[in-house]
């Protein structure tokens, strides 16, 4: 049941820390600080190249993981959605890899990329969420999300989830390419095992996150800005935003603002930015302020040491935890979650089951 909860997706949003935390104790070891991953189907250190997919919000932690797996193992990654890779007819080499991200593990098109690129002789990982589900199945290797069962329609603890288990892939892809040393590996593995407490600290900003969405609620178009992996992150808020709140949004690279989006900023715009502290953290600033010096209302989630330049210029800060670069794009995943739930809460749609939407989508 739903406890004390007004809806499956609060109660699985307030499910974050404790999902996190069993997913990453799977597979890394707080003790030696480092990754122990099930056999994978092929080989990491000759494997020329991988081809990621999926549909939805599981697409969007396919993205995120595509920048870990791309920056720490340095293998080239390919990343499409679903049904587009399986038309698109791209021209894979014997030997390659390809990693399934799925929630259900039911998921048509997710199903039938996978039947491509077997036919195209790739070794098949998946992660899902679901151990006895088909894509388990018919992987020649499955990583599980540990996440319990999600009932809500919107996906939110299986978001985390997959990112924390793509996370330890990459890390654990990066050793065994030997260009991660084991204090590389610590650092990154200690960045991760901080997530889950750090988790419970943003759901304590509750309050906070729910003034926002009295903001939002009364939008009727919204941006989600975020570079490197927090785009996709930027992307997971307005899809979610989309789903459950039915208001119009985007999310965007902010580098991207000035090649057309830009145009779209007046004072009835709320931009929401994901611009915690770090190395892209001056690049995002200098693309908000130009939004904002044309009426825009900036939104921003920053951590402290981001927090005194956004305030200069933006209408609203909410200060984040303080979480290794690396581990950010999980974080800052929950924040924009839940204020896609309080958006829909204040506008009285069907949240746990939004209009249109299937939980499992078995057709194509
Ligand atoms: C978004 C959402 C959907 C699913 C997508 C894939 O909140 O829930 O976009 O992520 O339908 O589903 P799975 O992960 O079951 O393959």
């Amino acid at each position: 049941g739903k406890g004390n909860y007004r809806h499956f997706m609060e109660k699985e949003l307030h499910e974050h820390p404790a999902v996190l935390g069993d997913t990453l104790r799977q597979y890394l070891d707080p003790r030696t600080l480092e990754v122990n991953l099930p056999r994978l189907p092929f080989d990491p250190a000759r494997v020329p190249r991988i081809t990621m997919t999926a549909c939805g919000s599981a697409f969007l932690a396919a993205q995120v993981g595509r920048y870990w797996i791309e920056q720490l193992a340095r293998i080239p990654v390919d990343a499409d959605v679903a049904s587009e890779l399986r038309y698109r007819d791209p021209p894979l080499a014997e030997g390659g890899a390809a990693i399934l991200v799925s929630q259900s593990g039911e998921t048509a098109d997710t199903m039938a990329a996978m039947k491509l690129l077997r036919e195209k002789q790739q070794s098949i990982l998946s992660v899902v969420n679901v151990p006895e589900s088909s894509m388990a199945r018919e992987s020649d290797a499955t990583v599980l999300t540990v996440a319990g069962p999600e009932i809500g329609v919107a996906s939110t603890k299986a978001f985390t989830a997959q990112l924390a288990v793509l996370a330890c892939l990459a890390i654990g892809l990066g050793r065994a390419r030997r260009e991660l040393t084991t204090l590389d590996e610590g650092v990154l593995t200690k960045a991760l095992l901080e997530v889950p407490h750090k988790a419970a600290e943003v759901l304590e900003q509750d309050a906070q996150i729910k003034a926002l969405a009295a903001e939002v609620a009364s939008a009727r178009d919204v941006l989600f800005l975020g570079r490197g992996a927090l785009f996709p992150i930027a992307m997971e808020g307005a899809l979610k935003l989309k789903e459950i709140s039915y208001i119009h949004a985007e999310g965007y690279a902010a580098g991207e603002m000035k090649h057309g989006p830009i145009a779209l900023i007046d004072n009835q715009v709320p931009v929401i930015a994901l611009c915690p502290s770090g190395p892209l953290y001056e690049k995002t600033l200098s693309n908000l302020q130009e939004a904002s010096a044309r009426g825009g209302r900036i939104m921003a989630f920053t951590d402290a040491a981001g927090a005194p330049g956004l305030a200069r210029f933006a209408e609203r800060v909410i200060v984040l935890p303080e979480v290794g670069v690396f581990a950010q794009p999980i974080l800052y995943a929950i924040p924009v979650q839940l204020l896609a739930y309080h958006v829909a809460v204040l506008k009285g749609t069907d949240v746990d089951q939004p209009r249109n939407l299937a939980k499992s989508v078995t057709v194509e």
